[in-house]
């Protein structure tokens, strides 16, 4: 089935504050199936990569910093209309911007530090999933 799995990661910021459970369960409440996931840490260099689209912006660096900075948790995530619903669920890049009840609004603390990715297409959750896991590491 297209248009069901979409891609995120559990941010430095949530996971060192010890909130990566709490998000977990309101992503399974909301209908989400964990597919794949593991704790690990990207290195600059990796973070660079993944975050290469955003290369020009003016906070690529900072932003490759922080997501290097310390462990985070990457998760593919199953659901009918996947990635819309997910970007629904976490709310706005900025907290401050963010909806009353989404992950963002409850769990960021500023724009870098923003609890959790989202992809913002069918197409870069594959390449993102991909990314981090083989087919060794999902459920098919
Ligand atoms: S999005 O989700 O692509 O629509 O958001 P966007 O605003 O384009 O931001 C892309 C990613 O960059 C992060 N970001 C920032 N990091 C540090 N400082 C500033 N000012 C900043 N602005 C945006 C934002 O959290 C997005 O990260 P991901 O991991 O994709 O959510």
């Amino acid at each position: 089935m297209a248009n069901n799995r979409t891609f995120t990661m559990i941010k430095p910021d949530a996971f060192g504050a010890g909130n990566s459970g709490a998000i977990l369960k309101m992503i399974e409440e909301a209908g989400f199936k964990i597919v794949a996931m593991k704790a690990t840490k990207l290195s600059p260099e990796m973070a660079g990569k993944f975050y290469e689209v955003h290369s020009e912006r003016p906070f690529y660096a900072a932003l490759c910093a922080y997501m290097s900075s310390g462990p985070i948790l990457p998760v593919i995530l199953e659901k009918d209309n996947a990635v819309e619903d997910f970007r629904k669920l976490i709310g706005a890049t900025n907290p401050a911007d963010a909806a009353e009840g989404t992950i963002r609004k409850i769990f960021a603390t500023s724009i870098e530090a923003n609890a959790v990715h989202g992809s913002d297409s069918d197409e870069n959750a594959a390449i993102e999933g991909n990314f981090f896991f083989s087919q060794f590491e999902r459920v098919l």
